[in-house]
């Protein structure tokens, strides 16, 4: 019996691809920097409730800083999820790295990195552009876990 191409009860491989295809290197990047971003969050953010505690007093910079470790920890999930829409990734990495970094550097010498107080906002911005930038952006592939 010769094999009907389209016989509905095979699986309709083609029309699968566009989905699947999100094995690109920006999108392994991506989801490499989530996971890195993540296993430094948690560290940070232990090192924010123990041994920083021994040289920062101010109660008010500890809870900058584990804001920091929060959000940083948060938008890496989030940059796992987003790590087949470019614009979110692009967008969570640059205002993780810029609101949490800014916090960290803020908490640990405010003088020596005043110049990065408008930092923090521009990254609170890019945490919510990337949020937006999933909204409206194709969904979908990068859901399918796990990834292969
Ligand atoms: C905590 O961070 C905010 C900016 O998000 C800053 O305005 C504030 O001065 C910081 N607090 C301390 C105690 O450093």
């Amino acid at each position: 019996m010769a094999t009907d191409e389209t016989s509905p009860l095979l699986p309709n491989v083609e029309s699968e691809e566009p989905a699947r295809n999100q094995n690109t290197m920006s999108g392994t990047l991506f989801w490499r920097t989530g996971a890195v971003f993540g296993a430094a969050a948690v560290g940070l953010g232990a090192f924010g409730a123990h041994g920083l505690k021994k040289r920062i007093s101010d109660p008010n910079k500890l809870a900058n800083w584990s804001t920091a470790a929060q959000y940083q920890l948060i938008h890496s999930v989030a940059l796992l999820v987003a790590s087949n829409n470019p614009v979110a990734g692009t967008l969570f990495t640059a205002g993780m790295t810029m609101f949490s970094g800014s916090l960290y550097a803020l908490t640990l010498d405010t003088e020596r990195f005043r110049f990065l107080g408008p930092v923090t906002p521009l990254g609170g911005l890019c945490l919510m552009a990337g949020w937006l930038a999933l909204a409206f952006g194709k969904r979908g592939a990068g859901l399918r876990w796990p990834r292969t």
